[in-house]
């Protein structure tokens, strides 16, 4: 039996990694640490309490007396972190907290998992076990019209979200570094898919546009992400986790770059269509101020992951779009809870001024 412990797995990439496993290898466990923030939600994950397979609990990746207790307790194979504040623009308006999780508490389980781990006096880890982090492409900065990130661009990062991340990573490398800790590093470009908390561009959209809502495009609308199904982003750290050589940073993404306007834009059209509604046009796009920082252009190289470990994308943007918009038009009752409360102070707040 393989045991996981993985953190943040409450949220959107973290429950589709759950569900992935677990439809695809019986012989495993997972041990999902969650603070449940806002964007923690165990409604994500209500299929599988009866699943024994899934051992939910709810904790801080930043308290040390429980994480150790999971370590000793659970004995876990791989530690996963996903578990992090993850949008620039709560990093922009509240940079500590980024700091606090995203920085401290990957130090803690990095610390904690040496403290199990690690003989000192042999200088030797205990065999078959390996710490994963689980980063983004932000951490490389901004790319202009050319070229892409490769695993060897130097870090560059711009936002208070990016720059935490980057320096939760070289914890990570100093780690594996100074003592030889088994590490992978992961960073990803954009995911999307279902489960995604609404603050962030695609679901807001399909929620804002579903309703009739204005769309706040910043700037311009021609920054470009590099969009990838979120399944496949699972499967790519699955692949690291188990066969990714150690000490590697691999980057995640399938060449897939579209500029903002264009995805708002083919939301508007897919929506319009299945919902046989006209008043859901281009005309409710409004061109808001832009983000602060906001970096132009994110593009991935996956050449090593490829290479190395053989994954691929398997889910064109055409397929895995309209998958999304289906998957939120099928979970409207889904939608209105997590909008309800706080998401509507969250929301007046964040575009009053814009
Ligand atoms: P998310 O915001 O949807 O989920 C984050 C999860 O972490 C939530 O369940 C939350 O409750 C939990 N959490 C937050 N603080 C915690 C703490 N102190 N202790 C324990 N749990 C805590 O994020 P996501 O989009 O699923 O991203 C997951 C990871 O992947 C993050 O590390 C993020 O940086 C990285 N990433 C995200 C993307 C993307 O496009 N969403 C792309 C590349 C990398
Ligand atoms: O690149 C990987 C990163 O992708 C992850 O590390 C982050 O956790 C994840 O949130 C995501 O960051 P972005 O900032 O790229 O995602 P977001 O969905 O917030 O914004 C995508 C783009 O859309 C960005 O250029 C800003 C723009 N945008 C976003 C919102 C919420 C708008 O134009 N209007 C909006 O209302």
């Amino acid at each position: 039996m393989t045991t996981y412990l993985t953190t943040g797995c409450a949220g959107f990439i973290g429950t589709t990694f759950v569900h992935y496993m677990l439809s695809r290898y019986t012989d495993i466990r997972i041990i999902n640490l969650d603070a449940l923030t806002y964007a923690g939600n165990l409604e994500n994950l209500k299929d599988l309490e009866d699943d024994p397979r899934h051992i939910f609990v709810h904790g801080n990746i930043c308290d040390k007396e429980l994480v150790a207790k999971l370590i000793a307790d659970y004995d876990p194979d791989y530690i996963i972190n996903f578990a992090a504040e993850s949008h620039v623009d709560r990093s922009i308006a509240n940079p500590e907290i980024f700091v606090t999780t995203n920085v401290m508490g990957t130090v803690n389980l990095l610390q904690r998992a040496k403290e199990a781990w690690y003989d000192a006096g042999q200088k030797t880890w205990k065999s078959g076990k390996k710490y994963v982090q689980v980063s983004t492409d932000e951490v490389y900065g901004a790319l202009g019209a050319e070229g892409f990130f490769t695993e060897t661009t130097p870090i560059n990062p711009h936002s208070p979200y990016s720059s935490s991340k980057a320096s939760a990573d070289h914890f990570v490398k100093a780690f594996h570094d100074t003592y030889g800790m088994p590490v992978n590093i992961t960073r990803c470009s954009n995911n999307y898919g279902h489960f995604q908390f609404p603050e962030k561009l695609i679901p807001l959209m399909i929620n804002n546009a579903k309703n009739h809502k204005q769309l706040p495009v910043y700037g311009d609308g021609m920054q470009i992400r590099d969009w990838l199904y979120v399944e496949d982003h699972c499967k790519a750290i699955d692949m690291v986790a188990t066969a990714g050589r150690v000490g590697e940073v691999y980057n995640i993404g399938g060449h897939n770059e579209r500029p903002n306007i264009f995805i708002v834009k083919t939301i508007i059209h897919q929506l319009s269509e299945r919902l046989h509604d006209p008043e859901i046009n281009e005309g409710l796009i409004k061109h808001v101020e832009d983000r602060l920082g906001h970096d132009r252009r994110y593009g991935i190289d996956p050449s090593k992951i490829k290479a190395d470990l053989g994954w691929y994308p398997e889910t064109t943007f055409e397929v895995g779009i309209v998958k999304t918009i289906d998957w939120y038009l099928d979970n409207q009752e889904w939608m209105e809870r997590v909008t309800s409360g706080e998401y509507q102070k969250y929301y007046a707040e964040m575009y009053k001024n814009r």
